[in-house]
């Protein structure tokens, strides 16, 4: 719903509350309605640029992400652009996909980039990482190429990809069993000009003659667990080992290390410790992961036992996963003063190169998809909120790529033979993309926090994550709202603009556990939301366990 500062009919804060309590909003009935909550926008307190990049994906070869998700090849029945699923291409296109990540993940350290050039016909068959994991779903084809990797997407297949969609190449080279000498190839392959090298000469046999410029670079994955069991000290030395003489052909490498798991500070010092000084070289980004998982009931942050399911979930593990994914503000700030110790003028960015929910298997959209599950609206809120955080460190966050694409983990869309839908995840990323390459504003919530109970005790969390930028005469604020059953009448102040009118987009369903399948694509999906221009101030009603988006024009 819009409204303009004009056409509309002056009403008093009560007289708002009382007009709004009882409605539906975005089809979802309006229950209890929460105390009012406030937000201040402050346009004379810029932030920074919100950098495109931290809207990045990530496609690892693991269950049905390249293969079916991604790739359907090129004598498909299913339509097909250089043997890319189109419908993929056509979804991915709106929501401006700034940086895809490839080829893992753990899987980027058992790759040889090797195997995937050449005559695809001739391309070798390998056995992939994801081989022996326990979460493969009963009834899975074990024989496919999913397990069985045939490498017809190799290099040029992604970065045509990476074409296709609008988006830049992060490629994961391999650290832990791939020489130094690869990786330089690797780069060779990819950016020396035409007709230079042997390797230039291959890449034109293999249909791009031109350089394909890639810019970014993983120099390992998880060197801490997957990618290696390094210790930070040896890390740093491999990554010296890696990085110090890599050749750039005239592109400005933009080099990411392998960073923590989650906050571990002790990883992020001895690293900068080790390979600090002149030592960081073409280090660009410091690539953190954080999962969010449900930690409630007194289990451990186990990799295989400690999650809950996906789509069936009681209000502790609602508000226990929203709290997890939380979790990312202080990771970024206290990773960021660790970063400084050894790189006090910050040249070194923080790259948050996997992050998303990560529930227990189960709900794979079909049992192929290894580590596949279920989307809701609690996880499109786990999105948006992330989002605010990233939003409100746009000085410190270069770049982020979620986990992953498609039919993966937090995944945007699900993609099986002809059969193609988009979860509440992709939705926020529809709705934020006006964010992408905004100035970040300040912006100040308050708002009475939300209580529920966590092993028989009392537990509270925000009730409400925002953000706000602005590009020239358009202000975007985001709004999520984290209570599970109310709904919240919230005012938006904007300190140092004026609003000329307003419209409102919002992602909201009957409960928390509303999802999309193949079968019922169009089950949560944006609808008119409701804020109102009055007096200035930005009076908005949010259904619970939902995401905003208003668009301000400013005066
Ligand atoms: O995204 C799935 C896996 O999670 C990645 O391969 C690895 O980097 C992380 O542990």
């Amino acid at each position: 719903m819009s409204s303009s500062a004009g056409g509309m009919r002056a009403m008093h804060r009560r007289a708002f509350l009382a007009a709004t309590a009882g409605l539906a909003v975005g089809g979802v009935p309006a229950r209890a309605q929460s105390p009012a909550c406030r937000v201040e926008v402050l346009a004379a307190e810029p932030i920074g640029r919100i950098a495109p990049e931290i809207y990045g994906h990530f496609v690892e070869h693991l269950g049905a992400v390249v293969y079916d998700g991604i790739w359907v090849g090129v004598d498909s029945r299913i339509p097909n652009v250089q043997g890319i699923r189109k419908q993929l291409i056509e979804a991915l296109k709106p929501i401006k996909p700034s940086v895809v990540r490839w080829p893992g993940g753990c899987f980027a350290d058992q790759y040889d980039w090797r195997d995937g050039v050449g005559d695809p016909a001739r391309r070798p068959v390998r056995t992939n990482f994801w081989v022996d994991a326990r979460e493969w779903p009963k009834g899975a084809n074990r024989m496919g190429a999913e397990t069985y990797d045939p490498n017809t997407f190799g290099t040029v297949e992604f970065v045509r990809f990476c074409r296709a969609v609008g988006a830049e190449p992060y490629l994961a080279a391999n650290l832990r069993s791939l020489p130094a000498q690869e990786f330089w190839r690797w780069v060779e392959y990819c950016n020396s000009p035409a007709g230079s090298t042997t390797l230039a000469r291959q890449r034109a046999a293999d249909g791009e003659a031109a350089p394909l410029n890639v810019r970014y670079w993983g120099v390992g994955n998880e060197s801490w667990g997957c990618g290696g069991n390094f210790t930070p000290e040896d890390y740093a030395s491999e990554f010296r080992r890696f990085s110090a003489w890599a050749p750039s052909y005239g592109v400005p490498l933009a080099l990411i290390g392998s960073g923590p798991n989650s906050d571990d500070r002790n990883w992020t010092r001895r690293f900068f410790e080790k390979a600090g000084g002149p030592g960081i070289g073409k280090l660009w980004g410091w690539g953190a992961h954080h999962y969010s998982w449900n930690v409630s009931g007194g289990r451990t942050r186990d990799w295989f036992e400690g999650k809950g399911d996906a789509a069936q979930f009681n209000s502790e593990e609602y508000y226990e996963l929203l709290r997890d994914a939380i979790r990312m503000e202080n990771l970024i700030t206290s990773q960021w003063g660790v970063m400084a110790e050894s790189d006090p003028r910050h040249r070194v960015k923080l790259a948050i190169d996997e992050w998303g929910s990560w529930h227990k298997s189960g709900t794979e959209p079909f049992p192929e998809a290894l580590l596949g599950q279920q989307n809701t609206l609690r996880d499109a809120v786990l999105a948006g909120l992330t989002f605010d955080i990233f939003h409100r460190h746009a000085d410190k966050v270069a770049m982020a790529n979620i986990a992953q694409l498609v039919n993966c983990l937090q995944s945007l869309c699900f993609a099986h033979e002809d059969k193609f839908a988009l979860t509440p995840t992709y939705h926020v990323f529809a709705m934020y993309a006006a964010h992408q390459g905004g100035e970040s504003l300040r912006t100040e919530v308050s708002a009475p926090s939300v209580s529920y109970t966590r092993n028989g005790e009392a537990a509270h969390l925000s009730r409400l994550s925002a953000s706000s930028s602005r590009k020239g005469n358009v202000l975007t604020v985001t709004l999520n709202h984290l209570h599970m059953t109310e709904a919240a009448a919230v005012e938006v102040l904007l300190r140092g603009v004026a609003a000329r009118s307003v419209s409102a987009e919002v992602l909201a369903g009957p409960n928390a556990q509303a999802h999309n399948s193949f079968a019922a694509p169009e089950t949560v999906k944006p609808v008119a939301g409701r804020c109102e221009l009055r007096a200035g101030v930005l009076a908005c009603l949010l259904p619970p366990h939902s995401v905003t988006r208003l668009e301000v024009q400013l005066g």
